[in-house]
């Protein structure tokens, strides 16, 4: 029988984490249901039927869950993209903006060859800052985002038409409104 549930079902919502007045999307009790697990990964596909995707970067860590799942689907390789010094290799680096100052990812130099065609995924979309770091890592090392994929998506925090001004392609299985 097919699912009919809606995935933002399998969602729980954290009232003021990790500080009062905000409603924390917390993805744990969609990742540990069989169903919406699979359902998620499933939907997230659907654009990208007779796409080709060479490689999926999965940006740490609740993008490591989900973009471990989608490429071992589509049968291409994953690459980490990893909160400062805990890449092993020779890496490049990207700073980004936070509520509150600023961070770094990397990615290994070599994890993308130029030309190669990368699906960037992770669970939620706010800012979109933490999406354009990966993004403009990819495409450093000479790599095409493909599109941006993303379970969740805030609209009002900005992301999606911040990266669809970069002309980005960006896609989000549901979305919720308010902070
Ligand atoms: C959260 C979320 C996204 C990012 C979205 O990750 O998982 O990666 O924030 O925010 P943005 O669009 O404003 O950049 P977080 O950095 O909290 O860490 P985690 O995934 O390691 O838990
Ligand atoms: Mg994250």
């Amino acid at each position: 029988m097919p699912d009919t549930r809606d995935v933002k079902s399998y969602i729980r919502t954290i009232p003021d984490f990790p500080h009062a007045g905000i409603r924390f999307r917390d993805v744990t009790t969609l990742f540990s249901d069989p169903r919406g697990f699979r359902v998620a990964v499933d939907q997230l596909l659907h654009p990208y039927a007779g796409i080709r995707i060479d490689k999926v970067a999965g940006l740490e860590a609740r993008g490591f869950i989900l973009g471990g799942a989608v490429a071992h689907q589509l049968s291409v390789g994953f690459i980490p993209v990893r909160k400062q010094g805990k890449l092993p290799g020779r890496t490049i680096a990207q700073d980004y903006t936070l509520e509150y100052g600023t961070a770094t990812i990397e990615i290994h130099d070599d994890a993308v060859q130029p030309g190669e065609r990368v699906l960037i995924v992770d669970d939620l979309l706010a800012t979109g800052g933490t999406a354009e770091a990966g993004v403009r890592l990819i495409e450093k090392l000479g790599g095409v985002v493909v599109s941006l994929a993303f379970i969740i998506d805030l609209p009002e925090l900005g992301g999606r038409a911040r990266l669809e001004k970069l002309g980005l392609d960006v896609h989000a299985l549901c979305a919720f409104e308010g902070a």
